[in-house]
């Protein structure tokens, strides 16, 4: 049986072009990118190179780019870096409903010191209503605002150009992590209000354990990781070069296919979409009247919880998964589909679905079928169904 992956929003394969950019740092061009020898000067380079193409693909100066372990340290880097950058400012931090665990619980973190955190509802669709950012901070100052480009279970795109807008009137700093919209939709920080935007390479084809993190220039923020002056002294620890070659190549890749792969990614969508809803009756679709990610898709079938529907997924050879990789197995109701407000039991049933550079029609159209088949199945063998046989 073929397997077919559609948990690309969990991780996404390394591209082979990437792949082959980056084997050279691992072997012959090994070299400490702060050696003074021409190992060293190699690293360098290559380090420096990959940071233009990084910072090309968001619109940022190069100088203002800086490479970390992943988007969680990115959003770690931001949110505390900020708050030990600014303690003598107000001790109030916003942050969107739907926000990933790195951002829930840097800002959970900050409680300690005595930081207030204030969570910004959503709308049906997952949206943070501007109105409400705009609302918060007129009603006093604010040491953050922190939200998302782009929901990782929805996939529900924030208007970050709105949000961010208030937030420079109000001179309070905006933070946002652009994890999963990076190479799945334009992002542009020369032209949209953002001071802080987080990346993970291993969501757009690069490897594992490389992100970066953009820093508007003179806004303040405190380093978190100490140590040699590697990053122009603002994060230290030996560069992970073939990592950073890593992100520079998959973000060129990115760059070059983003509209035409966001185009085909929705069609897909679409056809996935529309095809579940021709053959499996009582399908929803959560947040689909928001502007979405072009790849993601959370459905739930009425009456089949999403734990339930995985695991036979799984034995079908399907890979999906319900809200964020690293909640697989939590028998909870998805915090975002409840933010949204579903109800319990439709927050139960919320499957995510995503479409990958790698998905085909015909992988689509097999999904569709499979997932069918166990849905089918599973309602028979519910007790609901079993009481009236
Ligand atoms: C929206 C979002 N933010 C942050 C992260 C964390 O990124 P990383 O896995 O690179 O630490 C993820 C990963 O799932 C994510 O989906």
């Amino acid at each position: 049986m073929q397997r077919i992956y559609l948990d690309y929003n969990a991780t996404t394969p390394v591209d082979p072009d990437v792949l082959e950019a980056m084997r050279p740092y691992f072997t012959e061009r090994f070299g400490n990118s702060m050696s003074g020898h021409s190992f060293g000067v190699e690293a360098r380079d290559a380090l420096e190179a990959a940071r233009a193409s990084v910072a090309d693909l968001v619109g940022a100066p190069t100088d203002r780019l800086f490479f970390t372990s992943g988007g969680s340290e990115s959003i770690n880097w931001a949110i505390k870096g900020l708050a030990f950058a600014r303690l003598d400012a107000a001790k109030r931090i916003l942050v969107g409903a739907t926000e990933h665990h790195a951002v829930e619980e840097s800002v959970h973190w900050l409680r300690r010191f005595g930081f207030r955190v204030e969570v910004l509802a959503v709308d049906a669709e997952g949206r943070v209503p501007p109105v409400a950012v705009a609302k918060a901070l007129e009603a006093g100052p604010a040491l953050l605002v922190s939200v998302m480009w782009a929901n990782n279970e929805v996939g529900t795109v924030q208007d970050v150009a709105a949000i961010g807008a208030t937030c420079r009137r109000h001179g309070v700093p905006f933070i946002v992590d652009a994890v999963q919209a990076a190479g799945k939709v334009a992002i542009d920080v020369s032209r949209a209000p953002v001071d802080f935007l987080a990346l993970g390479a291993h969501k757009f084809y690069g490897p594992k354990g490389v992100g970066a993190l953009y820093v508007r220039a003179g806004v303040e923020l405190e380093n978190v990781v100490h140590g040699a002056g590697h990053e122009s002294g603002r994060r230290a620890g030996t560069s992970n070069v073939a990592g950073a070659v890593g992100i520079g190549a998959a973000s060129r890749k990115a760059k070059a296919l983003v509209g035409g792969e966001s185009t085909r990614a929705a069609q897909l969508r679409d056809r996935f979409e529309a095809g579940l809803g021709a053959i499996i009756a009582d399908t929803r679709v959560n947040g689909a009247a928001a502007a979405r990610l072009p790849n993601t898709s959370n459905v739930g079938f009425d009456g089949v919880l999403a734990q339930e529907l995985l695991v036979d997924l799984d034995r079908r050879g399907i890979a999906a998964s319900a809200g964020a990789a690293c909640r697989a197995g939590v028998h909870l109701p998805s915090p975002t589909l409840s933010a949204m407000g579903l109800s319990r039991e439709r927050a139960l049933a919320g499957v995510r679905f995503c479409i990958g550079r790698f998905t085909d029609e015909s992988a689509v159209d097999e999904a569709v079928r499979r997932i069918a088949d166990s849905v089918r199945a599973l309602r028979h063998a519910s007790p609901a169904s079993a009481a009236k046989r």
